[in-house]
């Protein structure tokens, strides 16, 4: 067994702030939703506290951004450019997830320095956070106030367009919450890589040394 640095600590205050943020966001976000239905707290309460914590997480999501933006370790998001390379490791990875596992197989990817996602993992934060946070961040902001971003509401196809794309998201969201941990329990030990996300260093497996 030994221990890879995966993890620099920007990206670990940034990860448990945003998945803190997330969870916040997401019962405020219920709460001014629903009104009526549930009663969390006051709606008005729901309004400032979603309010405040979405631009705290705007701030740290350009914690992340400018992290990667400026370090090497940009690497480990790009982009497998080999199509067939990405989808067959895809694939390889989701039997893995949906087979092999329960069977006790070892898990096909190996963790290295820069390339500490698996292919699905690879994929999907990609899209969370290159595309669908960003999305969420702008209709956000257009949502706070309505009338000073008047135009850009406009440009976006109207209010309605803006809102149900922000609940959509929210949805995607609420989804990812539960999915995303369940499947980073999935380690050689069910809480390896939540600790990996605190201390940074991730342990790799004797078996899978020198791959
Ligand atoms: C209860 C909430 C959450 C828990 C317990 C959790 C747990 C983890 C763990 C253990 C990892 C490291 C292993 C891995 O890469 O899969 C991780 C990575 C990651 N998580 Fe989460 N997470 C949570 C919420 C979120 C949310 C809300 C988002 C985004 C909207 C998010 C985005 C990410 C990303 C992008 C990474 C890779 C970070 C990097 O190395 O650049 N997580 N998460």
């Amino acid at each position: 067994m030994h221990r890879l640095y995966v993890h620099p600590l920007p990206v670990r205050i940034w990860h448990w702030i945003n998945a803190f943020g997330f969870i916040l966001l997401i019962v405020t976000g219920v709460q001014i939703r629903y009104i009526g239905l549930i009663n969390i707290m006051p709606f008005k309460t729901s309004v400032n506290l979603h309010n405040l914590v979405g631009f705290v997480l705007i701030a740290n999501f350009f914690l992340w951004f400018l992290f990667y933006l400026f370090s090497d370790k940009i690497k480990v998001y790009l982009p497998e450019l080999n199509p067939m390379k990405h989808f067959r490791e895809s694939f390889r990875q989701m039997a893995f997830y949906g087979y092999g596992i329960f069977k006790g197989q070892p898990n096909p990817h190996h963790v290295s320095l820069y390339h500490k996602f698996n292919p699905m993992q690879s994929m999907t934060y990609q899209i969370v956070m290159l595309l669908l946070v960003p999305i969420q961040i702008y209709t956000g902001i257009l949502l706070w106030d309505v009338e000073r971003f008047q135009t850009g509401v406009n440009l976006f196809g109207g209010l309605r367009v803006v809102d149900t794309v922000h609940v959509l998201l929210f949805i995607f969201f609420s989804g990812f919450i539960f999915i995303h941990p369940y499947l980073a329990s999935l380690g050689h030990t069910p809480t390896a890589h939540f600790k990996a996300m605190f201390t940074g260093y991730e342990e790799i497996e004797e078996e899978t040394e020198g791959h």
